[in-house]
């Protein structure tokens, strides 16, 4: 995806077996190029819109094709010119894409009789099928899909078939053309990655010898041939995007590189500090650092916000303000350094636009006035486990790499109405002792997210001979996979003790601990 013209993607893809997934719009189109890549075999996805001939010229070893939410039938359905089956690269459809191939090649497709959603029991028809080698029979996939195919087209043999599908799988093994009508990206599909193991090593015959540390070797190289002696500009968070971004370029260009990193007050505890003692000058990077301490800068902002939004656009044009200030310190650059990560660029949407570059101003909400030339995006190509994984190659402090998810406006949204000094002393206390006694019974590595917030709420408590009247903090713990949605976790009801007992003993200005039950829906995972 060469999309500055610089050759940069080229140049890893030479060096790389490729395979490119053709997005039809299906809403697992990621999961299928992480799959792939998770047999060491690097992978792109591109739009149903893309030309043949650019499909052609990165020469990859295998094409899939994906699902998509048309029926092939239909007059605006997404196709691709037939021709793309007869480069005599193989490809494997999978469900739209299976049924989008049967139908250009002559077989039938139709609605099926018995639409099938959910788990369903595959028999494999004949063992030597090449996709189903090793895997069990019968087996278990996922199905999704309203239209089946009917007929297959002439040259291919059903290769498996489920109660109420006749052709689950479809092969032409003198073409290289594979079909299948159910989802093995998911991980309701038992031995999908198997499966698909089997078309991209046994098939497409890909090695996989596709490593993080090749990716990451390639891409210092890259910035370093792309930057010359120009100078880089980067906002670091502390966060594993900006942080992973940020060793790269320093490890290609060492002090021509530049960090602001902006302590907004509303970090955790001691965050501030521990990010200056990794990328500041006694740490562990060549780099030129600078911390802004702005903390009474936004707090003087916020001061009497009660309202959500608004609380959340100060910070962030706060936080636009002063980075911008810092850049006219530095003076022109040539180079902005934006953390944007894969599932930035690509946009699984209907209608397979799927390959839709974000406008890079929109991608991090950086101004357009800071005087730059370019953007470099050292972690364009990659999945966010993988951006963690570069970040382990690189040495970056596994602390830092495993970092929880932590919003851009910080606690400001943890705080449950004005943000002041006190308040943000109160919760920073009370989620550092909520994060140790979560470390040390061996939560922090089954809870998706966890911390500790504070209500606008205050109550009578008794301590001592006193009467109180403090605040309450709200623990948070949540299970989620893609953070849309969540559950509450079931946190031991030792640990919740121990962090309450502790909290009201150690923090000022609490007297109650609460449990937020709240799932999401209704409730968001901050409070924010
Ligand atoms: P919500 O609260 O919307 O959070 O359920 C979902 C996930 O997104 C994180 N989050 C943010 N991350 N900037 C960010 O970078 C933000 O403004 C922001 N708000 C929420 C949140 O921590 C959770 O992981």
């Amino acid at each position: 995806m060469d999309t500055k013209g610089d050759g940069f993607e080229e140049e890893i893809i030479l060096k790389h077996e490729l395979i490119i997934v053709l997005d039809f719009g299906g809403q697992y189109n990621q999961l299928i190029a992480r799959r792939v890549r998770e047999c060491n075999v690097y992978c792109e996805i591109y739009s149903y819109k893309t030309d043949l001939e650019k499909i052609q010229r990165m020469n990859p070893k295998g094409i899939i094709l994906t699902g998509g939410p048309s029926s092939v039938y239909e007059e605006n359905a997404a196709t691709y010119p037939k021709e793309l089956l007869e480069l005599g690269i193989p490809v494997l459809g999978i469900c739209y894409g299976a049924q989008w191939m049967t139908h250009i090649l002559g077989g039938r497709v139709a609605k099926a009789p018995i639409r099938e959603y959910g788990k369903a029991e595959v028999s494999i028809d004949f063992a030597h099928a090449a996709l189903f080698k090793g895997i069990s029979n019968p087996t278990i996939c996922w199905m999704s899909h309203f239209d089946y195919i009917a007929q297959v087209a002439a040259g291919f043999t059903v290769s498996a078939h489920t109660a109420d599908c006749p052709v689950a799988a479809m092969e032409h093994t003198n073409q290289k053309l594979y079909g299948v009508q159910f989802h093995p990206e998911v991980l309701h599909t038992l031995e999908g990655q198997k499966i698909l193991a089997n078309f991209v090593k046994h098939i497409c015959g890909c090695t996989g010898d596709w490593q993080m540390r090749a990716f990451v070797e390639a891409g210092i190289a890259k910035i370093r041939e792309q930057v010359g002696d120009g100078k880089v500009l980067c906002a670091l968070s502390g966060g594993v995007d900006s942080s992973v971004a940020a060793v790269m370029l320093s490890k290609a260009i060492g002090r021509q590189l530049t960090c602001v990193f902006v302590d907004h007050g509303l970090l955790r505890k001691d965050e501030g500090d521990q990010v200056e003692a990794v990328f500041g000058p006694t740490g562990h990077y060549d780099l030129n650092f600078i911390r802004v301490n702005a903390q009474a800068r936004f707090y003087d902002k916020l001061a009497g916000i009660i309202e959500p939004e608004k609380k959340r656009k100060i910070i962030g044009e706060e936080f636009i303000r002063v980075f911008e200030e810092e850049a006219k310190k530095i003076g022109a650059v040539d180079f902005l350094v934006q953390g944007t990560i894969y599932p930035d660029v690509v946009e699984s949407g209907v209608g397979g636009e799927s390959t839709v570059i974000k406008s890079h101003h929109n991608v991090g909400g950086l101004p357009d006035y800071v005087d730059f030339k370019e953007i470099i995006e050292p972690l364009r190509d990659l999945f966010k486990d993988e951006v963690r994984q570069a970040g382990l190659e690189l040495g970056i402090p596994e602390r830092l790499v495993f970092r929880q998810p932590f919003p851009g406006p910080g606690l400001g949204v943890r705080i449950v109405g004005e943000v002041t000094a006190e308040k943000v002393k109160i919760v920073q206390e009370a989620d550092a002792i909520y994060r140790e006694e979560m470390d040390a019974a061996g939560m922090n590595k089954t809870v998706g997210q966890y911390f500790a917030a504070l209500t606008n709420m205050r109550s009578v408590g008794v301590m001592g001979d006193e009467r109180t009247y403090d605040y309450a903090v709200a623990l948070r713990a949540v299970n989620t996979v893609d953070f849309m949605t969540a559950e509450a976790s079931e946190i031991p009801w030792q640990v919740l003790h121990k962090v309450t007992l502790r909290i009201v003993n150690e923090v000022e200005h609490v007297n109650r601990v609460l449990y937020d039950l709240t799932g999401k829906p209704p409730g968001t995972i901050e409070l924010e």
